[in-house]
């Protein structure tokens, strides 16, 4: 009978236990979802990060014009840094198809190579064909990505 008794005890201790245990990885789940949500909330939406590229993009035009290549290498770099961002934070929305990754492969990536390169040499013709080529890109993504009237000058 004692043993009996000693036993279920056991159990209950083991029950209750195991309960606790239970409710506390609901709690930590809770928590970590409640995390999730707040970190989601805090990213910048893509058109954030779309405005600096604009930014960035303007500013690359200008600094072309008047054939600034210190600035014109800086700029570049800024669009693929903040492109780079959008990848990190995997910022998506209803309106992108597929990863930034993807369209950053397809639109970007070549032209600013080039761009970067014309820059370096100071290659004037080179820096505006492939300025108008990253501009062509921007848009043929827009149009891609559900955004044709966002057209970009
Ligand atoms: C993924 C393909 C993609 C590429 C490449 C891309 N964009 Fe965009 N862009 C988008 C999408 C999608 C939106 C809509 C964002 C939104 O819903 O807020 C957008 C929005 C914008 C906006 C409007 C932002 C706002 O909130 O008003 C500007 C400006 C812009 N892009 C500029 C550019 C420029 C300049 C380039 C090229 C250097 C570029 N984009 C390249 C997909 C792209």
């Amino acid at each position: 009978m004692k043993a009996f008794l000693i036993c279920g005890i056991c159990c209950a201790i083991f029950m209750t236990n195991s309960c606790n245990q239970q409710s506390a990885t609901d709690n930590k789940q809770a928590e970590i979802d409640s995390l999730k949500n707040i970190t989601s909330k805090l990213k910048p939406g893509l058109g954030e990060f779309m405005l600096q590229i604009k930014y960035h993009h303007d500013s690359l035009g200008k600094a072309i014009a008047i054939k600034d290549y210190e600035r014109t290498a800086y700029e570049i770099d800024e669009i693929k840094e903040t492109a780079e961002r959008i990848e990190q934070l995997n910022i998506t929305n209803d309106k992108l198809q597929k990863p930034f990754a993807i369209f950053y492969e397809k639109y970007l990536q070549s032209p600013l190579q080039t761009l970067a390169d014309a820059a370096s040499k100071k290659d004037d013709a080179a820096l505006k064909t492939n300025f108008i080529s990253l501009t062509n890109n921007c848009n043929s993504c827009h149009h891609e990505n559900n955004m044709a009237f966002m057209k970009i000058q």
